[in-house]
């Protein structure tokens, strides 16, 4: 009884393997290390074509004083076409919005206080028009003057380039 159990466990013919394919798929075998890594280095080339690239505007930041050389100091940046706020591109790459107090009393952009003036020298065309808070706070001033926190750079279709006073009240 032993022996026929141990025969009829050792001596069955193997069973024949079951395999899942979904016949609805094309599938590709894989056969050597060299066709994975073909294969993986021409999915990675057949990628869905590159978006195309989205306007950009560029911006120049001039200074309030001039340097020891008598020159006026310029910033230079670069924003996607209608996507941020003059004062969040100022902020994002290191350029001084702020007089003394503005440092230290700005509302954060929320366009309560009026201390983000800048002057707007080239590429007015560029930016949004005037917001209700903007004819507020600079009703007294310059037509080219705005607030950064309320000036939208481009208008996600046009480029160009956009020159920027820095504390014009500065250059009375
Ligand atoms: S940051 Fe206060 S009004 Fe612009």
């Amino acid at each position: 009884m032993a022996a026929m159990s141990f025969a009829s466990i050792y001596l069955r013919p193997p069973e024949p393997a079951t395999v899942n394919i979904n016949y609805h798929r094309p599938i590709t075998v894989l056969t050597t290390k060299r066709s994975i890594a073909a294969s993986f280095a021409t999915s990675s080339t057949e990628s869905a074509p590159a978006a195309p690239e989205k306007p950009q505007i560029e911006l120049e930041f001039i200074g309030p004083k001039p340097g020891a050389d008598g020159k006026y100091p310029v910033e230079i940046a670069t924003a996607v076409s209608g996507q941020k706020l003059l004062r969040s591109i100022m902020s994002d790459n290191n350029i001084e919005l702020y007089a003394a107090y503005g440092k230290v009393m700005n509302c954060g952009g929320s366009g309560t206080c009026g201390t983000c003036i800048v002057e707007i020298i080239d590429g007015k065309d560029l930016l949004n028009e005037r917001t209700k808070t903007e004819l507020r706070y600079l009703k007294k001033n310059p037509e080219s003057w705005r607030l950064a926190c309320q000036t939208i750079v481009g208008n996600k279709e046009n480029s160009g380039k956009v020159v920027v006073q820095r504390l014009p009240q500065w250059k009375k």
